[in-house]
């Protein structure tokens, strides 16, 4: 690797616990005096408030255009002049991302051809491969709970049915790309250090 400065993208179903992890990494790392950047998919960019707006059914669109839609965002989040991914890892910061591809391997896996969802997002894939990519593995029941007990309301893919579908799709994407991709699954049916602690460990791993 020639930049030393990592690239790692939290994955999960909804509910995971994923925010939660992001933000405890990169309190580590920059109590380590490490220069951070986290990040989060679908973006705060028009594409992604188009997203938004889709999931809270201000807007109504097919699974196939919304697939499209987060391969425009995510071209965005990488190729942005300003704070794209792209540069801020060239600038020096450790970039985390709440999201990247894999999620739109699962959740658009479960509507159409995954291999589709795969080579529209190969741009992305060739721009930037994850360092790691860290699965927080939950339950869907588990999680189902806690997206109940923290919101008002559900969006469009919180149903038990479908975050149990995702979750297999997850395991399906991870399977296909074991040639290709870097996870580390994690059990996070725990507390919230506990899981914390693995996370480490695995980035750790990656920097030594
Ligand atoms: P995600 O980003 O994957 O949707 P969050 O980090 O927002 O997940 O967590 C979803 C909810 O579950 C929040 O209310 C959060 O406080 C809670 N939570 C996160 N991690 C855990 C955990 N390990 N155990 C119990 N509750 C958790
Ligand atoms: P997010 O805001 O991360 O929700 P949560 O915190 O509940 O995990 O993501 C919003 C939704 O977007 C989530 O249900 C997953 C979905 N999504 C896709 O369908 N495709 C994608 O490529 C991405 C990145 C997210």
């Amino acid at each position: 690797m020639s930049r030393k400065n990592l690239f790692i993208a939290f994955e999960g179903i909804d509910g995971s616990g994923k925010s939660t992890q992001v933000r405890l990494l990169s309190d580590r790392l920059m109590q380590e005096g490490q220069k951070v950047y986290t990040t989060f998919e679908p973006t705060n960019s028009r594409i992604g408030t188009m997203i938004r707006d889709i999931f809270s059914h201000r807007m109504a669109a097919d699974h196939r255009t919304i697939a499209g839609l987060f391969v425009a965002d995510r071209l965005d989040h990488l190729l942005d002049a300003d704070t794209g991914m792209l540069k801020m890892l060239e600038d020096g910061f450790n970039v985390i991302s709440d999201r990247y591809y894999f999620s739109s391997y699962a959740y658009h896996g479960t509507h159409m051809s995954m291999d589709w969802v795969i080579d529209a997002n190969a741009m992305s894939a060739d721009l930037l491969r994850p360092d790691m990519n860290i699965y927080i593995d939950v339950a869907p029941e588990v999680s189902m709970e806690r997206i109940r007990q923290a919101r008002e309301s559900v969006e469009m893919y919180e149903t038990l049915e479908n975050l149990k579908a995702v979750r297999n799709k997850y395991m399906e994407a991870f399977e296909k790309l074991s040639g290709v991709e870097k996870v580390c699954m994690i059990d996070g049916n725990r507390d919230q250090q506990a899981i914390a602690e693995d996370v480490w460990k695995c980035v750790e791993n990656i920097r030594s």
